[in-house]
Order: C-alpha cells, then structure tokens, then sequence
C-alpha cells in the first residue's frame, strides 16, 4: 500500500510514518516544508529518525505550492493520504493569521484536488477538537453545531471538514476527518502544555497556568492516536443509499478522560521528581476552558480505545526528552533537582 503522509516531520506524521513503516508491505512518502514555527532541529531529528527504514522517503514540500503539488499527485498514484500537515497552535494564530488561511485553506485545497485527481482510495485528514470553541455541554460529539468558533486556527479546521465534505458530495472522494484531542507523548510538540511545562520545571523556571490553571484537557497518547490511524485507514467510507450520502466520516479521537491542568503538573512532579513552581495567569484570548471527547463511535468502528494512562504516558515523555536533549548534546538543565521531591 503506498501512502502519503504530509506532515511528516510532524509530531503526528513521524510517529505514524514509524508506525506504518513497521509493516514492509507499507511504502511511505512523506511531505514538509520544516518550517520555524517551532525548533525546525526537532523536526529533522524526527526525520533522521526514520532514515534507517528502506521503505519511508522524504520530500521537502510546500501544501501551497500548487504545482509541486500538482507533480506529486501525477508521479506517483497513492493508495491513501494522511493528511496531518497544518499550521497548530492557537495563541499562535492571533499575531499570524495569514499563514493558516495558506497552509490550512490553500493547503488543505491543495491536497483535495490531488486526491481527487488521481482517485485516491481514502484520505484520512487532521481536524481538532478546537473547533467546539466554547460548547458547554461536555462530553464534546461530532453530532453537536460547531458553527461559533473562538479562534481563526479553529475556523480553518472546521472549513475543512466542510471542504472536504463537499469532496466527498461531489467527487465521491472517501475522507475521513479525526478530530484530534491534544495529543502528547515522546517526540511532542515544543509549543505545547506539557512540553512546555517539562522544560520549565527542568530549567527551574516556573510553569505558565493560564486561567489560575482551572483548564482541563483530554489528553491522548500518541501510541493510541496511530493506533486509531492505522485501523481507520482500513475503513474506507462507502456511500449511502442515496446520494445524499457521501462517503464522508467524521470523528472525534480522544482519551474520553479530561485531566486537570493541576493534575498534569503533579503528575509531571512524580515523573521528573522536581517540584514544580506555578505561576497563575489569566486566560488567553481564543482559548478553550475544558476538552472532552466523545470518542464512542470511533472505538467502536476501529474496535480499539486509547489504553495509555497519563501517569504511564508522561513519564514515556518525560525519559523521551531526557534522553533527547542529552543526545543533541544540550542536556537538560538539572539545577532545580535541588528542590528534588522527597
Ligand atoms: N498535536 C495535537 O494535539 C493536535 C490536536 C488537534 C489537531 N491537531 C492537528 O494534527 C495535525 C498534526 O499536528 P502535529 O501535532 O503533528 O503538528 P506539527 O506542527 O508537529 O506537524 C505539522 C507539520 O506540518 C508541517 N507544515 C505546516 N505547514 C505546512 C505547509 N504549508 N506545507 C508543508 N508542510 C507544512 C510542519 O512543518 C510540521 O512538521 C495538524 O493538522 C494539527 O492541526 C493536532
């Protein structure tokens, strides 16, 4: 099976290129632009990282590079396409709007034309749990209206659920879009909670609660997000009866167990062993108090529900950036091991 990944030197990307390439009958390319938004040196350890599989390949692209887009789709026919590269992050939108209309929009365009050129079998694509904004009644459901974003990241991936709804209508094209809950794990993302929260509390910096840290997240371990891929691949949508049925699927693909911010920390403290300091901050604009996901309809397709718990997964991450930052040869800083716990 040959599979486009875009975004692979992603956090996301990599861990299911790793994943996919495991099976040899896989044969993988994969797609980025390594862009700076955060330390582009992660990005291309992660792709180091995957050099010793014969059967991953690697090209540096742009999503809104429209004929290099176009050349890709007409070299080579994939199978099926994992779209995971976008511009993240939230806070991040506020002061840079225009790269989420390019990489979101015109990207996300970009790879629909693509697929829908070549008749690609099944494109599975990255939405977010952003897009329940400020929806009260929890757990979150893909049958509840997302129509009232709070932030333009969040607007972008609800557009594109749209996008490719339309696709699908109109083409026939079979997508499936997940709406990921803040995924962590080793080979994380630097500009999130957790990643974040590790490197101050190893810096001996304080860690950063916005909303006085009354916020919660369904936090989701990676291992079990490429678990949900890989099965979810396999399941292409069919069309309904009629058709105003299109072969088109949407999920949520989460933890289902919220977490408080409080509790994140402390779980943090067991796994570094270092006391953390708070500072209390108030809530940034666009951010989301809580996330849950009612993930019910995916486990029971795929037949499998995320089984790591946060305390297993933390301490993964915790020994995974540990491990990281000895070997590129900028060691974590162990100052604060002074305030050791016990
Ligand atoms: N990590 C999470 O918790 C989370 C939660 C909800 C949704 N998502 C979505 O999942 C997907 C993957 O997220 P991630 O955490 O791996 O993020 P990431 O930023 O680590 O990975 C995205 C990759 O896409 C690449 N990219 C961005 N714009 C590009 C462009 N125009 N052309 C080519 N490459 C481009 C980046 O260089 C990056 O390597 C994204 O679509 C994100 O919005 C992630």
């Amino acid at each position: 099976m040959k599979v486009l990944i875009t975004g692979m030197a992603g956090f996301i990307g990599h861990a299911l290129a790793r994943r996919l390439a495991e099976d040899a009958s896989h044969e993988i390319l994969g797609i980025d632009n390594l862009n700076e938004y955060y330390d582009a040196a992660i990005k291309q350890a992660r792709l180091n990282d995957l050099s010793g599989f014969g059967n991953v390949r690697f090209q540096r692209l742009d999503l809104t590079d429209t004929e290099g887009m176009q050349r890709l789709f007409a070299e080579t026919h994939f199978d099926c396409v994992v779209h995971l590269a976008a511009q993240a992050g939230v806070r991040y939108s506020l002061d840079h709007p225009q790269v989420y209309g390019q990489s979101n929009l015109i990207g996300h365009l970009n790879v629909l034309e693509g697929c829908r050129r070549q008749q690609v079998g099944h494109l599975v694509y990255a939405s977010s749990s952003s897009v329940y904004g400020r929806n009260a009644k929890v757990p979150f459901s893909v049958k509840d209206s997302v129509d009232q974003p709070v932030n333009l990241y969040a607007a972008t991936k609800k557009s594109n659920e749209l996008m490719a709804h339309a696709y699908s209508y109109l083409y026939g094209l079979p997508t499936t879009g997940l709406r990921f809950f803040t995924v962590y794990g080793p080979w994380g993302r630097p500009d999130m909670a957790l990643y974040k929260f590790t490197r101050n509390i190893f810096d001996g910096r304080p860690v950063e609660l916005y909303n006085q840290g009354d916020m919660s997240r369904d936090f989701t371990y990676i291992d079990d997000i490429t678990e949900s891929i890989v099965r979810i691949l396999d399941i292409v949508p069919s069309h309904g009866k009629d058709r105003n049925d299109p072969p088109y699927r949407l999920y949520n693909l989460g933890h289902g167990s919220p977490v408080n911010l409080m509790t994140l920390v402390r779980t943090l403290e067991e796994a570094t062993g270092i006391e953390a300091r708070c500072d209390y901050l108030p809530m940034q604009p666009g951010d989301m108090q809580h996330t849950w996901a009612d993930a019910e309809p995916l486990f029971a397709t795929t037949g499998f529900r995320p089984r790591t718990n946060l305390a297993t997964g933390v301490q993964r991450f915790v020994d995974w950036y540990r491990h990281y930052y000895d070997a590129v040869g900028k060691p974590y800083k162990i100052k604060s091991l002074a305030s050791k716990l016990g």
